[in-house]
């Protein structure tokens, strides 16, 4: 039979990242490219007792339908964790649990946006986010990401043109794929801009506890008077990402709306997962725990920026994060993206092409991203070796 998909569907391509993993199982291949927490960050020991747990003595509670907004123990503690982190929510806001930050940015967007509005993001962006705007006939438009964040003047210029702007998405702090942090000034000018042109700013920040140096930079929805901006977190980089476990904080009435459009895509996030996560904060030390993994991400970003420092032509430039998952490299005029992606690949080394993040996918871009979290400190120097010579013999 000849399927005919839906208008919304027809162009929509498996993420570039998804499609890389399957090259992954040959032996010997080194992946920057995925995007996962290391493997040995996850509190496995404290989760199985847990988990057994509650199946020893909440069973029937972890196996039945739910409540869409959340498991109320769980919501109360997340908006203690916001409020003591991050000094954020106040009684306008409300809280509801999602499956993921994936869902609660593609939540945000459905109540928000008719198909054919506009949706500004940082460009390069989180691929999730995009993909999530794209199938829900948004249209995306992308503000050059600069090292301090997005480029108001650019962004003003955009929403000028483009009155149909229902939402302005930005990942501020250790951004997917960027690495980059967006400066305190950036992100005052980011509302004034939205405050002005009244549309809703989306902060997605599922990093913003994996800080490893420099400061603290106040979050957007710290900022927010007149409540005007959702603020995305998960659990998938702090505790596990198998959970899908995320959550949004927002506006009373924009959480209704989502709570509506949450019951018809999922009903509610896997209860027994919401349970498990709740006791572990309950009864974990999760301060020391995300101290742990800071310490983990420090040691192995310093460790690639050491090996790049070494082995990496000074004609690549990269960013040097201050946490997160990922750094971005920019290759010189010289040497085409796709070809050294390629030649990489050949050479078992996978990272992503800047091309995957662009809004605009058809645009060029001379970056790859680079994920630390994943690989081991031995893969990090060989890789970026490989890497590094790649460079030299394409140059
Ligand atoms: C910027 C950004 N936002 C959201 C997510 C979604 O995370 P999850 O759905 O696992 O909570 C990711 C995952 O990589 C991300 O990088």
């Amino acid at each position: 039979m000849e399927y005919q998909f839906s208008d919304k569907m027809v162009n929509m391509k498996p993420s570039a990242i998804r499609e890389i993993f399957k090259s992954l199982g040959t032996p010997g291949a080194i992946s920057f490219a995925a995007g996962n927490p290391a493997p040995e960050s996850f509190p496995v020991s404290d989760m199985a007792r847990i988990g057994a747990d509650i199946f020893a003595n909440q069973a029937v509670q972890a196996l039945q339908y739910s409540v869409t907004e959340g498991y109320p123990r769980l919501r109360e503690q997340v908006r203690k964790r916001l409020l003591d982190k991050f000094g954020i929510g106040t009684e306008n806001d409300d809280l509801i649990i999602v499956t993921g930050g994936q869902q609660g940015i593609e939540l945000s967007c459905k109540v928000l946006c008719n198909e054919g509005d506009t949706v500004i993001a940082e460009n390069p962006s989180f691929i999730g986010a995009l993909n999530a705007f794209r199938s829900l006939g948004a249209r995306i438009q992308g503000v050059e990401l600069k090292d301090d964040g997005m480029d108001t003047e650019a962004l003003e210029k955009c929403l000028r043109e483009n009155p149909d702007t229902k939402m302005i998405y930005v990942i501020p702090t250790f951004q997917n794929p960027a690495g980059s942090t967006t400066s305190l000034q950036t992100r005052k000018e980011i509302y004034r801009l939205a405050s002005k042109y009244d549309v809703i700013i989306l902060e997605d920040n599922p990093y913003g506890e994996l800080r490893f140096a420099g400061e603290d930079i106040p979050t957007i929805k710290k900022l927010d008077t007149d409540g005007r901006v959702l603020y995305c977190g998960s659990f998938s980089k702090v505790l596990s990402a198998g959970m899908r476990i995320g959550f949004l904080l927002g506006p009373k009435e924009l959480i209704q709306k989502i709570v509506v459009a949450k019951q018809v895509e999922d009903v509610h996030t896997n209860i027994y997962f919401q349970m498990l996560c709740s006791r572990y904060m309950d009864e974990c030390d999760m301060d020391a725990h995300v101290e742990e993994i800071r310490a983990l991400y420090r040691k192995k970003c310093g460790w690639m920026l050491e090996c790049l420092d070494k082995y990496m032509p000074s004609c690549v430039k990269y960013t040097r994060p201050e946490g997160g998952l990922f750094l971005w490299c920019t290759l010189p005029e010289t040497i085409e993206l796709t070809d050294f992606v390629m030649a990489a690949k050949d050479q078992l080394v996978f990272v992503v092409p800047g091309t995957a993040f662009n809004c605009d996918e058809s645009a060029p871009s001379r970056s790859f991203r680079l994920n630390y979290s994943m690989p081991s400190m031995e893969e990090i120097e060989k890789g970026i070796r490989i890497l590094g010579e790649l460079v030299r013999t394409m140059m």
